[in-house]
């Protein structure tokens, strides 16, 4: 029986990362993993898999609508599946396979096998039982149904993102449940492949949560692309036929009931915690209703010693709040003071152009009825843009009106998911929109538009 400082269950973001910081900071550590690869749902079926397949289809895009106008004459590429696939899964193996080497590099014993915890203290992963003064929990999530509807996933007609990964053909007529993140960006990687993809979604807009500007800007966008939008639907039914699924869905301002069919169904209606077989009921480790693992503030659940961090606890599940999660939780546990500021945690549709955003909505500061100030830039304006057909979306920095605080910021447009990090660090340092306006960007960058959003909240943007 091996002995442990920590043994945490779960290898992807969340865990790896909080693995890799408990041994950099002098504690023994294992990591369970039943997968035969390293790296959770993020590496092996989702974040990294789908940004392969979006880049590929995007190049394609890019060689049908915009290489003959630069001057790039000739037949646009033809798409070989098969290889699109082998080389998305030699991306998922070149990251997979790196997290195997730092494993090494910082000697983590990778227990392989599916864990559960028998008792606190104790870890079981096949028949053998390992002690750990400390267990991070960090087995993740796993799709959830449509709720309130009858459907069964079978990974080839219906599926999850898992299957919509790995389809055997392209298909001709794809139906997506939800217009969350999941659902737009596979939902485009099969439009630009030439699949007639439709987005079904329950509310009257496309990314919940979001700036309202933005998911219009992006269902418009969208659109053009060729993915068609029915909003206010809810989908009720799918039954699968041999090679076809047919989705009942009611609208919901007339009650009328409608029928699509499709040959691949792909359901993103959601995700949820991950956490059978681990034993916790028996444990008697509390959950929330929503069917997470409760914790306080510093990720500890209502067990001395076992903690809980990740998609199995509240909050957005982003593979990055994971991260930041299983950081500071290794610091708690090594005796330091382990944060997340949760105010800062950025999301990103990579989507093209792509989405991102930081910080409160303009909704939300309106409902909180704070007072304060938009500053708008179009790509329109920024030279950059322009050259590469990326003219299309905006920069919108919302502050305080008084202080000029920076409180959030919604992106639409070119390296978008980049862009916001200048303003996640600026919230971070509580700075003000002067601050960044003041600071010097390169031309000519897309960044320049960050910059022209923040002369927008004082005396105005230069190129608008
Ligand atoms: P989501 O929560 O983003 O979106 C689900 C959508 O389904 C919602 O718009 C909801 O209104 C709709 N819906 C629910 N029930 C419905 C019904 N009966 N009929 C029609 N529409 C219905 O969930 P999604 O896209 O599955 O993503 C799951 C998780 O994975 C999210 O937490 C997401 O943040 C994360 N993720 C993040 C990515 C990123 O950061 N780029 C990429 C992929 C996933």
């Amino acid at each position: 029986m091996a002995q442990y400082d920590v043994i945490v269950i779960g290898a992807g973001p969340g865990g790896y990362v909080a693995a890799i910081r408990c041994a950099q900071l002098g504690l023994k550590t294992a990591c369970v993993e039943g997968r035969d690869t390293l790296g959770g749902t993020c590496l092996n079926v989702g974040c990294i898999p789908s940004k392969a397949l979006l880049h590929a289809s995007h190049q394609l895009h890019e060689a049908e609508h915009n290489f003959a106008a630069m001057g790039l004459k000739g037949k646009a590429p033809s798409v070989d599946w098969k290889q699109m696939l082998s080389y998305k899964d030699d991306v998922i193996g070149q990251n997979t396979k790196g997290i195997e080497f730092l494993f090494k590099k910082n000697k983590i014993d990778w227990l392989k096998g599916w864990g559960s915890i028998p008792e606190a203290g104790k870890v079981k992963v096949a028949d053998d039982i390992h002690e750990a003064k400390n267990i991070i929990i960090a087995s993740g999530s796993e799709a959830a149904s449509v709720p309130g509807a009858e459907v069964e996933i079978d990974e080839r007609i219906v599926v999850t993102s898992t299957g919509a990964l790995d389809l055997p053909k392209i298909p001709k007529k794809m139906i997506v449940i939800g217009a969350g993140v999941i659902g737009l960006e596979m939902g485009s990687v099969y439009a630009r492949l030439g699949t007639e993809v439709e987005v079904i979604e329950y509310l009257d807009a496309i990314t919940p949560g979001m700036d309202a500007e933005v998911q219009r800007s992006l269902q418009k966008l969208l659109a053009k692309q060729g993915l068609k939008f029915t909003l206010g639907a809810a989908v009720s039914k799918v039954e699968t036929g041999r090679n076809k699924a047919a989705v009942t869905y009611t609208l919901r301002k007339d009650d009328t009931e409608h029928t699509a069919e499709a040959d691949v169904v792909l359901v993103a209606t959601g995700r949820k915690p991950f956490v059978d077989g681990l034993g916790l009921d028996a444990l008697g480790i509390e959950m929330t209703k929503r069917g997470q693992i409760a914790t306080d503030a510093q990720w500890r659940t209502n067990l001395p010693g076992i903690y809980a961090i990740g998609d199995v606890i509240e909050g957005p599940m982003l593979a990055h709040k994971a991260e930041d999660e299983g950081m500071a939780c290794a610091e708690v546990i090594a005796g330091k003071h382990g944060h997340v500021n949760y105010g800062v945690i950025p999301g990103v549709i990579y989507t093209w152009p792509e989405v991102a955003s930081i910080g409160a909505t303009e909704q939300q500061l309106k409902e909180e009825g704070r007072s304060y100030k938009a500053g708008k830039f179009s790509f329109m304006g920024n030279a950059r843009a322009k050259a590469v057909f990326a003219g299309e979306g905006f920069v919108k920095l919302l502050v305080d009106k008084e202080t000029d605080r920076v409180l959030g910021c919604h992106i639409i447009g070119p390296s978008a998911g980049d862009l916001i990090h200048e303003i996640c660090v600026a919230m971070e340092f509580g700075a003000s929109a002067e601050d960044v306006a003041l600071t010097c960007h390169a031309h000519p960058t897309f960044s320049e538009a960050v910059r022209e959003a923040a002369l927008a909240c004082g005396d105005g943007a230069i190129h608008a």
